[in-house]
């Protein structure tokens, strides 16, 4: 067990806590990894029959970490986003505060997803230079509508609580105090179920998208090789750590 990813295991809820609340819980590679082990430890221990995502601090997650942002190689951001959207058994999120990029799409693989009033999700991709990630290109569209989706997507504007819920992001808002005891409440009484039964219903409602996941893995991963470490993407990740606006006035499609 790591740090950066705390870890219960109750009744079988297995809470899952992101714990790096200085940097919003920003996804480095450790903290990738550990999530990964996670995932793969709990598809393989029949004692946990429901996994709970949050995060520390009052935050859910800033997404990838800016500072060392580097998909090449063996990243284990491929392996831990595969086994989180192909996890066979009930996934809940319970998230508060900030959402962002990878911290919010991987919340779009949750089957149940509670949020706290203060939740603000947002979709920072085409303003990184950057394309969308673990398979939301495909798992968004089909939870919200296409129109809806793009519109998160191409704008890169904060989406509150409120209408997260609207959208059906989320399935209900609470407020942050109550947030994680609704949850466990909830995973607990999915927990009292035969595993057999949890895990038959999962791959059921699963089904019809495991195409359109896997295709999405595969377009996004061609894209971002493309946009990652790309111009614009240079520009905007030193404009974060500058802590300036992007400009990228000077940049012509065909530079690169
Ligand atoms: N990677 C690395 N560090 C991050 C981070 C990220 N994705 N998100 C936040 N942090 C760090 C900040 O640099 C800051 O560190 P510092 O205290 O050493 O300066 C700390 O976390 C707190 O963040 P801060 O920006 O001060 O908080 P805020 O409440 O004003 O804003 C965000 C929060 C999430 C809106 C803002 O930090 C942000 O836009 N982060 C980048 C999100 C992003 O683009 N993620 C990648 C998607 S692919």
């Amino acid at each position: 067990m790591s740090d950066v990813l705390l870890e219960v295991l109750n009744d079988g809820v297995l809470l899952l806590t992101l714990n790096r609340p200085d940097k919003k819980n920003a996804l480095n590679v450790v903290l990738w990894e550990a999530l990964y082990q996670a995932m793969i430890n709990a598809k393989n221990n029949d004692d946990v029959r429901v996994v709970v995502l949050t995060g520390a601090g009052g935050n859910f997650c800033s997404g990838m970490d800016l500072t060392e942002f580097n998909l090449e190689g063996d990243h284990p951001f491929n392996r831990c986003a595969t086994a989180i959207a192909e996890f066979d058994k009930p996934m809940m999120g319970a998230a508060s505060g900030i959402a962002v990029g990878g911290g919010a799409t991987m919340l779009f693989h949750t089957d149940i997803l509670y949020v706290g009033q203060s939740f603000r999700m947002r979709l920072p991709f085409v303003n990184l230079g950057l394309v969308p990630e673990f398979a939301s290109s495909y798992v968004l569209q089909a939870a919200i509508g296409s129109r809806k989706a793009a519109q998160l997507f191409y704008t890169a504007e904060w989406v509150d609580a409120k209408r997260a819920e609207q959208l059906d992001i989320a399935n209900e808002v609470f407020d942050d105090d109550q947030l994680l005891s609704k949850a466990m409440e909830t995973a607990k009484e999915i927990a009292q179920w035969p595993l057999n039964a949890l895990r038959e219903t999962k791959k059921t409602l699963k089904l019809p998208h495991q195409a359109g996941i896997r295709a999405a893995f595969e377009v996004e991963a061609v894209a971002m090789k493309k946009q990652a470490g790309s111009p614009e993407n240079i520009e905007a990740i030193t404009a974060f750590m500058e802590k300036r606006r992007s400009d990228f006035s000077n940049i012509l499609p065909e530079s690169y």
